[in-house]
């Protein structure tokens, strides 16, 4: 099998690549890994240091809005699978700045499947969020029939690029297949999302900012359980199909920031109420059961395991936090959370 990996550089397309390069056994036999990415201030190449000698992996710097790099690339690799992480990811920073999100998330996948659509590629996978359902009232859960109603412009980005992907299996039979995910943590992920944040500040003694007054529930989904799901939907999903992937593991944010600072010996004192996430979705919920009955995959990390071993992970890896944090980190964080208070 050849894999075209877009956003290969980031928390989620790096843990993708290492699984890949690492596997043995049950996974399909990898000859090939291509990493098409921009490096925006979201990628790093150092998250890819355990496979950059692997003589099956390429690292190719460009942009997937890059139509005619886009063709080229995925002519000369002829790839049986994309799989189509590149994104702007933060909620934040599309609401701060809403622009690249609709150039990457929206016309970085067109440019994608255009080019998978012109070479025949045998398999597509969209890898989305299940932020394209918005808020779910308790005691609901989506199921990927659920209506599609995004509250962010990154949420509705995501929606449309969905959308434009399931359009090109109905329109031009490419097989496509749509994966939508719960909140992802675990190591290498950027510190601008909850999880890395919070542990990040408080191993600082610094503020934890928390939205509002903390009791928005997320569904925490651990990376490398994600990336298996992947997997499998690449593998055994059916064309024109979404699948939602939960973590089965739903908390309020406060809880989530009580149980890190509780790990780090930090007193809840630095937990510090800011103005809330403008349309800050109250709760997501996803049923999985589909992905479970058509491919055997279920969440294997338990929170009460993942989270330590995360922050274990950051605490080991300092170097890692100051390089990512010297960038332009400063700039966004001020931009976001200095009128917050
Ligand atoms: P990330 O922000 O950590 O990484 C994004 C990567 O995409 C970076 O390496 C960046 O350099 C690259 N990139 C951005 N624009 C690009 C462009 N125009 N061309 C090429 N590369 C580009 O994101 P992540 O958290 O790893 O998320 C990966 C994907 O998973 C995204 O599509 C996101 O919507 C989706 N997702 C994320 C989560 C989550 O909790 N993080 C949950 C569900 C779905
Ligand atoms: O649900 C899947 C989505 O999860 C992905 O599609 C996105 O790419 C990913 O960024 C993530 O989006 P969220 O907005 O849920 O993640 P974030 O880590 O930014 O926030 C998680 C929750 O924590 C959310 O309710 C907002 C809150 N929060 C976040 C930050 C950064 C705070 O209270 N304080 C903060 O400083």
């Amino acid at each position: 099998m050849k894999f075209l990996v877009t956003g290969g550089a980031g928390f989620i397309g790096s843990a993708f690549v290492r699984n890949l390069l690492a596997s043995a056994g049950n996974a399909p036999k990898v000859k090939r890994v291509v990493n098409l990415d921009k490096l925006t201030y979201a990628g790093n190449l150092e998250n890819l240091d355990p496979v950059s000698g692997d003589a099956r992996y390429r690292f190719v710097h460009g942009d997937i809005c890059d139509g005619k790099l886009v063709n080229d690339l995925v002519g000369e690799e002829r790839p049986d699978v994309i799989v189509n992480f590149a994104a702007e990811s933060h909620v934040d920073r599309s609401i701060l700045s809403p622009e690249p999100v609709f150039e990457t998330n929206l016309r970085g996948t067109f440019r994608l499947l255009e080019a998978a659509r012109m070479q025949k590629t045998p398999r597509f996978v969209h890898v989305s969020t299940d932020e394209v359902y918005g808020n779910i009232d308790a005691p609901h859960e989506a199921d990927e029939s659920y209506p599609l109603r995004a509250s962010s412009p990154y949420s509705a980005s995501k929606a449309g690029s969905d959308l434009l992907a399931l359009s090109y299996f109905v329109t031009y039979k490419l097989p496509v297949v749509v994966t939508r995910a719960s909140n992802n943590y675990g190591p290498y992920q950027f510190p601008e999302k909850l999880i890395p944040l919070m542990i990040s500040n408080a191993l600082e003694d610094k503020p934890l900012p928390i939205y509002g007054d903390g009791m928005q529930v997320r569904d925490w989904l651990y990376v490398d359980d994600h990336c298996r799901a992947i997997l499998a939907v690449a593998a055994l999903g059916r064309e024109g199909e979404v699948y939602n992937i939960g973590g089965s593991r739903a908390l309020a944010n406060i809880e989530v920031v009580k149980r890190i600072l509780d790990a780090v010996g930090r007193p809840h004192s630095l937990m510090q109420t800011v103005k809330d996430r403008p349309g800050h979705d109250r709760r997501y919920a996803l049923s999985s059961e589909k992905l479970m009955r058509e491919t055997g995959w279920s969440a294997q990390m338990p929170f009460e395991n993942g989270l330590p071993s995360t922050i274990d992970w950051y605490k080991s890896n300092p170097d890692w936090i100051a390089r990512v944090k010297s960038g332009e980190y400063k700039n966004y964080y001020e931009k976001n959370y200095a009128n917050r208070v």
